[in-house]
């Protein structure tokens, strides 16, 4: 165990201080390191052992997602912008690049575990690599190029924190695997969030969602615009896992009219019957979190529930998941509880292009755009996301089935 870790839990990890466009190079070259740093002191209580196996297809070893996270910089920053920089190793290419075809052929992703060279040593070299050539470019763009760089440092820093997340959720989904049940941080503990079922009334009409500020937003967030919506009545607070035992207790994963017809064959298909990582043991409900296995605390809010669990939580309730532009409403008038921080909340909106969408030039407008069909809508921001990293327009999505993400829910009705 890391001193490190454990003396700084994961949401109060210290935020960047994010720079402008307009700002000096120190600032970026300081964002630039905490960024680096913060991906580096979440890896630093995993082996190399821990950090090379893959437990899924969807998720990938600690060891990928830091050198990925660094290829990223190497390949739409340096290499463009660099004049002398000398490539790393070759080959990182194919290994660590993700989706990006524009930017060549890559290593499959199911077999992102089978790497084992280069070593755990070997990505941090990687890393310090690449470092020395970011930090020598920011420091010496000349007035012509900055708006361009430090644009590409600003996604490559929110296109880390990202992974920061996932490095985190993917790891524990690798331990929830091992029969010990290892602890990713002992001394790690829920966030304390509000209780309660009170629910907000939202007037209907003309409201305004997406990014509407000068900082840094990703494109899906783009362009702000106006949304009319019906009278809603949304939860001030989050579902917990108490209220999940109920649908439990009451046979909400054995009654299929509670379900739409893919999520009752994923149902039958996995053979769920609790969210992910629940296990009984004599009797109780315990599942595994970051300090290791530990007993359903029935105040700490529902995790690891798919979209096709929120939706028949949902049904069972007699009432129905907000949709995107209603969390965010909600969300601006500041109506909901523990909206960031805790457990990203799924909607019932499908992940599509808002009007007028416009994906970025290049390599980089693969970055979300194409992703923008048959996953559906988070919001919010959870435990394990990076402070600072998410905002209220922030659009997270995966497929209907994943649950290995901190993913929980709220409910709304039609008022
Ligand atoms: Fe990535």
């Amino acid at each position: 165990m890391s001193r490190a870790l454990a003396s700084i839990p994961l949401r109060d990890a210290v935020a960047h201080d994010a720079p402008t466009i307009e700002e000096p190079p120190s600032r970026w070259i300081d964002a630039f390191q905490s960024v680096r740093a913060e991906t580096e002191r979440r890896a630093a209580s995993l082996s190399a052992e821990d950090q090379v196996v893959q437990s899924m297809p969807d998720a990938s070893p600690t060891k990928w997602h830091r050198a990925h996270t660094t290829w990223f910089f190497e390949q739409f920053l340096l290499i463009p912008h660099l004049a002398d920089y000398q490539v790393f190793d070759e080959r990182f290419a194919f290994l660590f690049n993700s989706y990006y075809v524009a930017a060549g052929p890559r290593h499959a992703r199911p077999e992102r575990g089978l790497v084992t060279r280069p070593d755990a040593q070997g990505v941090t070299d990687y890393r310090a690599h690449v470092d020395e050539a970011v930090e020598r470019l920011i420091a010496t763009a000349d007035a012509a190029q900055r708006d361009r760089i430090f644009s590409i440092v600003e996604i490559g820093l929110n296109h880390e924190q990202q992974h920061q997340e996932l490095l985190v959720t993917d790891i524990l989904h690798a331990f929830a695997q091992n029969p010990t049940s290892p602890a990713y941080d002992a001394s790690w503990q829920w966030p304390r969030v509000q209780t309660g079922s009170d629910f907000i009334e939202l007037p209907g009409g003309i409201h305004a969602i997406g990014h509407d500020a000068q900082e840094f937003c990703f494109d899906n967030e783009l362009p702000a615009h106006r949304v009319l919506l019906q009278p809603v009545r949304i939860a001030k607070q989050l579902v917990s896992n108490a209220d999940w035992l109920a649908f439990m207790a009451d046979g909400g994963y054995a009654t299929p009219a509670l379900w739409l017809s893919d999520g009752w064959n994923t149902v039958e298909a996995q053979g769920w019957e609790a969210p992910g990582y629940w296990r009984a043991i004599d009797g109780g409900w315990f599942t595994m979190t970051l300090a290791g296995l530990q007993p359903v605390d029935p105040a700490a809010p529902v995790c690891h529930i798919s979209y096709y669990e929120a939706d028949a939580f949902a049904r069972w309730a007699g009432k129905r998941l907000p949709t995107e532009a209603e969390w965010e409403v909600a969300a601006r008038g500041g109506a909901l509880a523990d909206a960031f921080g805790v457990v990203w909340q799924w909607t019932r909106s499908a992940y599509s292009p808002y009007p007028g969408y416009r994906s970025a030039e290049g390599a980089l407008g693969e970055y979300n755009g194409k992703f923008m069909v048959n996953q559906m809508v988070l919001r919010g921001s959870s435990l394990a996301t990076p402070d600072g990293h998410a905002r209220v327009s922030y659009r997270n999505f995966f497929y209907p089935p994943a649950r290995w993400q901190f993913s929980g829910l709220r409910l709304a009705e039609y008022d």
